[in-house]
């Protein structure tokens, strides 16, 4: 597939960056229909800039403590994309809640990825809590991003098995491989056009 026809994606992380690797691995697939062309992260030295780096992506830091307000911050963000062409964010580890006006300016054009089977634990340490939950099962979501947290339609789950023993480390560990199979699979999903925009969902 030739460059242009392919989606042009930016990509938003904080921290070590094991999705959007997942990610710019799948869109060197020479069917594969997007392309990361500018990841940003809130944070300096996240390993996820190097990852871009490596695979010859554009990487930005924009923190947060550099700007006077959150829509200064959030301006800067959608401006450096706007400027690099992009036209869909996926958020991959990014630990900022974003702002209604950043929301809605992207609307149906961001996407992140939740490790749980929302909407079961929203939130922060969802292996601690499926553990202490004692569900069975356990997984990962990739969700439309609205205001409300790790709230939005559901593009993709995958599912694994809560196992005798697992600690929270291993229960993560399993989630994360499946996570770095769901992501790619929902943005293939979604730069194809067979996954369209769920405005009737509110
Ligand atoms: C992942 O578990 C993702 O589901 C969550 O934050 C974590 C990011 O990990 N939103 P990584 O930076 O992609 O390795």
């Amino acid at each position: 597939m030739n460059t242009e026809a392919r989606l042009p994606v930016g990509v938003m992380i904080s921290g070590r960056g094991s999705n959007l690797q997942a990610l710019l691995d799948a869109c060197k697939g020479a069917d594969f229909p997007a392309r990361i062309v500018l990841v940003i992260s809130d944070r300096a030295g996240a390993l996820g800039l190097e990852r871009a780096r490596d695979a010859g992506v554009d990487a930005k830091t924009y923190p947060r403590g550099d700007f006077a307000s959150r829509e200064a911050f959030e301006n800067a963000i959608t401006g450096a994309f706007e400027a690099a062409g992009v036209e869909f964010i996926c958020l991959a580890g990014f630990m900022r809640l974003l702002s209604a006006d950043f929301v809605a300016h992207w609307r149906d054009r961001l996407i992140n990825i939740h490790p749980s089977l929302l909407p079961a634990f929203k939130g922060l340490d969802t292996h601690e809590r499926a553990l202490a939950a004692g569900v069975k099962e356990h997984g990962c979501s990739v969700h439309y991003v609205r205001p409300e947290m790790d709230s939005g339609p559901i593009l993709g789950q995958a599912a694994v098995p809560v196992l005798p023993g697992d600690s929270a480390e291993s229960l993560a560990a399993r989630v994360l491989a499946a996570e770095h199979e769901l992501y790619p699979r929902c943005l293939r999903q979604i730069a194809e056009g067979s996954s369209s925009a769920p405005a009737s969902l509110g």
